[in-house]
């Protein structure tokens, strides 16, 4: 079995799956959290280098005040879990995203985890955190902006797709080959939108607080059922050439 370098995950279903329940919300919230430790592990076991989860959207805002606290007491408690996980197990965490909007004290703590675990040589692990691709994009431009007026680029020639990625939060490391989403939605919500372009989509009905370590090897079996072909054709595909053509 092909083990893909970059598996992106959009963990959904926490309040759902609470709520099948008889429990609020957070409950979900913290199992949820709680899962996130057990895949990052998984995925180490299985090989994968890179591991990029979604765990609140620059559009969640959007949700009451009260899950919004809820969910930023509870990064902040993953943030502190994480570091010794990325210490325990060699883990290299990074954060995409814009963390100027979150509060000081979990902005401070992932401040520590980045810079604990930079010299981390095992698994690559990205927070997204008040992350949405348009966003990004645009902070992305503005950097692209700057890069001109500080003279790092001096003609529209100089943008290409390499430098422009590079200006992306994700700027080292490698596109996702591999985007599972739980809980049956079967849309982007903002994720990843230039990286994805060729990722596989893997979509389950599973809720994240219930994914397992075993769902997670069924979507990689899946990924190696899947022909990626990038816009090309693979070896026996061109047709042949008509004899004394
Ligand atoms: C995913 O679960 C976690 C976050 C978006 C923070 P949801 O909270 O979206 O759960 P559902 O989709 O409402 O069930
Ligand atoms: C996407 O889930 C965001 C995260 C998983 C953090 P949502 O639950 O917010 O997405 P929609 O609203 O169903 O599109
Ligand atoms: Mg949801």
């Amino acid at each position: 079995m092909e083990i893909p370098r970059h598996v992106a995950i959009i963990l959904d279903g926490n309040g759902r799956w609470a709520r099948s329940k008889g429990m609020p919300r957070n409950y979900g919230h913290v199992r949820g959290a709680a899962n996130v430790e057990t895949i990052c592990r998984a995925a180490d076991d299985l090989g994968i280098k890179y591991l990029t989860v979604y765990l609140f959207s620059t559009e969640n805002w959007r949700r009451s005040q009260d899950e919004i606290k809820a969910l930023m007491k509870l990064f902040h408690s993953y943030t502190r879990t994480c570091i010794r996980q990325a210490r325990e197990n060699n883990m290299k965490c990074r954060v995409i995203g814009d963390p100027s909007a979150l509060d000081e004290e979990l902005q401070a703590s992932l401040r520590e985890l980045v810079e604990s675990s930079k010299n981390n040589t095992g698994l690559n692990f990205q927070l997204a955190l008040n992350y949405g691709s348009r966003d990004e994009i645009v902070r992305a431009v503005r950097k692209v902006a700057q890069d001109y007026k500080d003279g790092k680029i001096e003609k529209p020639e100089d943008i290409t797709e390499d430098y422009f990625a590079s200006r992306l939060d994700t700027g080292d490391i490698p596109d996702p080959d591999l985007l599972i989403r739980t809980s049956g939605e079967e849309r982007l919500s903002n994720y990843l939108m230039w990286q994805l372009a060729y990722s596989e989509l893997y979509f389950t009905p599973v809720p994240w607080p219930a994914f397992t370590k075993k769902d997670l090897i069924d979507a990689i079996e899946e990924y190696n059922r899947r022909n990626r072909r990038f816009g090309g054709l693979n070896a026996g595909e061109e047709d042949t050439p008509k004899q004394g053509s």
